[in-house]
């Protein structure tokens, strides 16, 4: 299957360096968040470089963790362990798998992407089984603060969320989830947050502000292209970051959007 062109991130060696960064920074956390009792089905939507999807398969004792992603590079890289983990190359808008067929869906920083985010959670709905569980970890990403400011970032971060609705994303989604998941049908919705409060002698200070240039950099030649930014709009937005990253009273603020609901 194709990669796609209008993914924003893209799927460079760099790019997957900086998706790794982010799940050695996330995944512990949306583990403890999906509460598996280790005897599930479960489907993971987008799964990257399957690093999640790995993990979640070594908690299931009896069950077994598939994750459906679209990418050729990201599925070269995805771990070929333990025994209970698949990867299936797909479009999560076209479930290759039966109706009714896993206890869990869940997906991570996937909505955000994706063309029809409710063509995705109808299929979601059909391949779960019943009282079967789905769990959303998205974000709107401009819920963002910086302390001291960071007015160039401020700007091209703004350019990139209207760059990701361009191509056919969704850059605020995270506070659209229990809308979306509402009109798909599931029930027992619960929102949360898991936030990111980093500060610059706090342990993931520097990964964060590394995770946040990959995201601008990840994207750095669309925007060029489709003019969303110019080369030096770009370069202070990367700068001011930089400089951030070693101002020893540095703070920053962000929260991810959680959704768990029930078929
Ligand atoms: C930001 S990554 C997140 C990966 C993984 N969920 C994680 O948390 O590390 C989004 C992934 O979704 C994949 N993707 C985008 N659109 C897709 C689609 N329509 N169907 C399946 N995968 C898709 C991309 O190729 C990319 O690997």
């Amino acid at each position: 299957m194709a990669e796609k062109a209008n993914y924003i991130h893209g799927v460079s060696p760099d790019e997957q360096t900086r998706l790794q960064l982010l799940n050695e920074l996330t995944n512990q956390s949306f583990l403890d968040f999906l509460q598996l009792n280790g005897y599930e089905e479960v489907l993971e939507l987008g799964s990257g470089l399957g690093i999640l999807c790995a993990q979640v398969a070594r908690l299931l004792h009896r069950g077994r963790a598939v994750g459906i992603e679209l990418s050729k590079a990201q599925l070269g890289k995805a771990p070929r362990f333990p025994s209970n983990l698949e990867f299936v190359m797909g479009d999560v808008h076209e479930l290759p798998f039966d109706d009714a067929s896993f206890d869990v869906v869940y997906g991570r920083y996937i909505l955000e992407h994706i063309s029809n985010p409710p063509g995705a959670l109808k299929e979601a709905y059909r391949v779960l089984r019943p009282n079967g569980k789905i769990y959303f970890q998205e974000n709107s990403i401009l819920w963002m603060e910086f302390y001291p400011s960071c007015p160039h970032f401020m700007h091209a971060w703004k350019k990139f969320a209207q760059l990701q609705n361009f191509l056919g994303g969704d850059a605020m989604i995270g506070i659209k989830l229990f809308d979306r998941l509402k009109k798909a049908g599931f029930r027992n919705l619960e929102i949360s947050l898991a936030p990111e409060l980093h500060t610059a002698d706090s342990p993931h200070f520097k990964s964060w502000i590394t995770n946040l240039i990959g995201n601008l950099r990840s994207a750095e030649k669309k925007l060029m292209e489709k003019q969303f930014l110019n080369a030096s709009e770009f370069l202070h937005a990367i700068n001011e970051l930089e400089e951030f990253m070693m101002h020893p009273q540095a703070s920053t603020y962000f929260a991810w959007n959680r959704i768990s609901g029930v078929k």
